[in-house]
């Protein structure tokens, strides 16, 4: 297995981690909100786990873009080819540019929460960042086109 395949199958797979951590980091925020509890060391433990992975993902993906020849294929007549067809320009910039933006919102989002000192205030402050960024990722994951692991695509 070389190491494009290598990091393909993680990539692929990573997301569910991720997924399942900004899902238990949001209500684990929105029970902390909307029930004015304190901001716990087992929040920040979830937190510091999740920017982690969502960093370590992001890193992943880059090497991708970069190695990828499925990403030389579609770039192989240049960018602007690419831009002309949705299928081709998903994956020049979309799925690039969107991850890129719900990982910022993600980094963002907890780095204004921990300089918030009030429990509630931080919590609101992340489950909105965190929310945001989730439905971003949602949208941006190719479910049509790859299925849920790599080798299921239609
Ligand atoms: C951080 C959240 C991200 C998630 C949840 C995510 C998720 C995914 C998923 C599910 C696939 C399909 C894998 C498969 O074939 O089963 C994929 C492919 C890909 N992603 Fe991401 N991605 C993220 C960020 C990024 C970023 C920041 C980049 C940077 C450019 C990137 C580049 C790629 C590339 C190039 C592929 C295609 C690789 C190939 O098949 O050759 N991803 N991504």
């Amino acid at each position: 297995m070389n190491i494009y395949i290598m990091l393909q199958h993680l990539h692929s797979t990573l997301r569910y981690a991720l997924l399942l951590l900004l899902v238990i980091a949001i209500i684990k925020a929105l029970i902390g909100w909307l029930g004015k509890k304190e901001y716990t060391k087992g929040d920040k433990t979830v937190g510091t786990v999740l920017i982690a992975v969502t960093h370590v993902q992001a890193l992943i993906g880059i090497i991708l873009y970069v190695i990828s020849p499925f990403i030389d294929l579609i770039l192989a007549n240049g960018f602007g080819a690419a831009m002309k067809s949705a299928d081709t320009r998903f994956w020049a910039v979309e799925h690039f540019v969107g991850m890129i933006i719900a990982v910022f919102l993600i980094t963002i989002g907890r780095a204004r929460a921990k300089r918030i000192t009030d429990s509630v205030t931080k919590h609101r402050t992340l489950a909105i960042f965190f929310i945001i960024a989730l439905a971003l990722i949602m949208y941006m994951i190719p479910w049509s086109q790859r299925g849920f692991f790599v080798g299921d695509a239609q």
